[in-house]
C-alpha cells in the first residue's frame, strides 16, 4: 500500500475526498502527513481534525525537512499552489491534478477558477480534470487519468468548477491505485518511449 503525503494551499477538498475515499475502502493508500505553505489553509485545520499529522511549512527545503521524517512513497498535490521540487529520491512520484484537460488551459497562471474562467470564455464543449506526475515544469509529466465533463453554454464558471471538481473526485483516488498497480516506473518509461 502507498503512503502518501498531501500538500495543499487552500481548503483541502481534495483531501476530504482522498479521506472519504480511504474509509469507504476505495482508494488503497495511507496518509501519512499533510502540509500546507499557508499556516491559516482550512486545509490543515480539517488534516488535524482527521488526526493527520498536519504541518505549515513555506519552501520545498521546509517541507521535505518534514517529509524526511515521515513514511511517505507518493507526494500527491491537492490545490498546492506553488512549483514543488520534491528531494532527488521522490523526483518520479510527485502527483498533481489539474481542473482541465491538460494540455488544453494549463500551464503557469493557470489554477482553480482561473481554468474555468478561461473555459468559459473560449466556450468549449467539454472540459475536465487530468491526474499527472509532476516535473519541474507547470502541468508537465506523464498523464495518468483524464475524464471528461461535458458543458453546457449556459453553464457558469462556478458550474463548470463544480462538474470538474465531481470528476475530480473520481479521477484523483483511481490515478492514485492505478500508480499502485503498475508501479511508478510504468508510467515514466512509456512517455519516454514515446519521446524517442
Ligand atoms: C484542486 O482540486 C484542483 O482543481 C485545483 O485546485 C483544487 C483544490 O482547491 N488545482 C489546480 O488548479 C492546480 N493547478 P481547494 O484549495 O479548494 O481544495
Amino acid at each position: 500500500m502507498l503512503n502518501m503525503a498531501v500538500l495543499l494551499s487552500g481548503t483541502g477538498r481534495t483531501l476530504d475526498n482522498f479521506h472519504e475515499k480511504i474509509g469507504q475502502g476505495l482508494l488503497k493508500a495511507r496518509i501519512r502527513v499533510v502540509v500546507s505553505n499557508q499556516q491559516s489553509a482550512l486545509g490543515l485545520e480539517k488534516a488535524r481534525k482527521y488526526g493527520y499529522p498536519a504541518f505549515h511549512a513555506e519552501g520545498n527545503d521546509a517541507i521535505n525537512a518534514i517529509l524526511k521524517k515521515h513514511e511517505v512513497d507518493l507526494v500527491c498535490l491537492a490545490g498546492f499552489l506553488k512549483l514543488y521540487v520534491p528531494p532527488a529520491h521522490l523526483r518520479r512520484s510527485v502527483l498533481n491534478i489539474h481542473p482541465s484537460l491538460i494540455p488544453a488551459f494549463c500551464g503557469a497562471g493557470f489554477y482553480g477558477m482561473r481554468v474555468h474562467q478561461a473555459v468559459k470564455a473560449r466556450g468549449v464543449k467539454v472540459s475536465g480534470c487530468t491526474v499527472h506526475f509532476a516535473n519541474e515544469e507547470y502541468d508537465e509529466g506523464p498523464i495518468i487519468v483524464q475524464k471528461c465533463v461535458p458543458l453546457a453554454g449556459q453553464d457558469t464558471a462556478e458550474e463548470i468548477a463544480a462538474k470538474v471538481f465531481a470528476a475530480e473526485c473520481e479521477a484523483y483516488p483511481e490515478a492514485i491505485n492505478l500508480v499502485a498497480e503498475k508501479g511508478i516506473d510504468f508510467f515514466w518509461s512509456r512517455q519516454e518511449a514515446a519521446a524517442g
